[in-house]
């Protein structure tokens, strides 16, 4: 089976072909069956990042055929390309920067705390965010995301993604927060350019969430100039 992978370094950025040799007959190797070949057989130094191997961790997202994937989860056959994800700046090969969104965050947003609620007792809101596997798979194809300056490693992002605004409703669904826990998370979302939502149809969890349901339109719902456009409204 031959598959074409990108291997970037300071001085270079090329495809290089690959041949997978299957390890039993009829086999259909997952993305990071053919990073560890590769790198084994081919390129000793390829760089990418796994972690759980079983969809958890959420490190070892790429792109196949230039839409993400899970490397550990995604199947590939013949003439398949595997990049790095195109929405984050690129250290080397498939490793890219998530530097960037989790600066979005870090001291921004603010930790619920001290309600003493049980979050586990019957709060599916919560529990449905929660699911979030941090695989920033939905910066894919997001208008507002594309708005930062995305090649550049340094840069810090002013415009937010589905995932930021995952983490702003999650406070906002939980049940540990205080009023001013989640009115700081709603003026996040607003600094981060959530109007931007009103116009777009909507946003895509590589897991399942249903961001526009969950995560979008509750938060437009809590802004002062009300409902969401129609548009979007269609959406869900
Ligand atoms: S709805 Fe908002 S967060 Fe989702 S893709 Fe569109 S602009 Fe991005
Ligand atoms: S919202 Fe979905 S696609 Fe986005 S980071 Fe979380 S799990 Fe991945
Ligand atoms: S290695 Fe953890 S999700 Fe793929």
């Amino acid at each position: 089976m031959k598959l074409k992978l990108m291997v970037i370094r300071e001085d270079k950025v090329e495809l290089e072909s690959f041949e997978y040799q299957q390890q039993v007959i009829g086999e259909k190797p997952v993305v990071l069956d053919v990073l560890l070949q590769y790198q084994e057989n081919q390129n000793k130094d390829y760089a990418y990042r796994y972690g759980c191997r079983n969809g958890l961790c959420g490190v070892c997202t790429v792109e196949v055929n230039g839409k993400p994937k899970l490397a550990c989860k995604c199947r590939v056959g013949e003439g398949d390309t595997i990049t790095p994800l195109s929405t984050l700046p690129v250290l080397s090969d498939l490793v890219v920067s998530r530097q960037a969104v989790s600066k979005q965050l870090v001291e921004k947003l603010p930790v619920p705390q001290g309600t003493g609620q049980d979050n586990n007792a019957d709060n599916t809101d919560y529990q449905r965010l929660n699911r979030c596997i941090e695989c920033y798979a939905c910066l894919h194809e997001c208008p507002m995301h594309e708005k930062n300056d995305l090649t550049n490693r340094q840069a810090d992002y002013l415009y937010g993604n589905p995932y930021s605004l995952l983490r702003i409703q999650r406070n906002l669904v939980d049940a540990n927060a205080t009023e001013e826990v989640k009115e700081k998370s709603l003026k996040l979302a607003r600094d981060l350019g959530i109007e931007a939502c009103r116009d777009c149809k909507g946003c895509r969890c590589g897991v399942g969430i249903n961001l526009k349901k969950d995560v979008i339109r509750p938060l437009l719902f809590r802004l002062p100039n009300g409902e969401p456009d129609k548009s979007i409204e269609k959406e869900y």
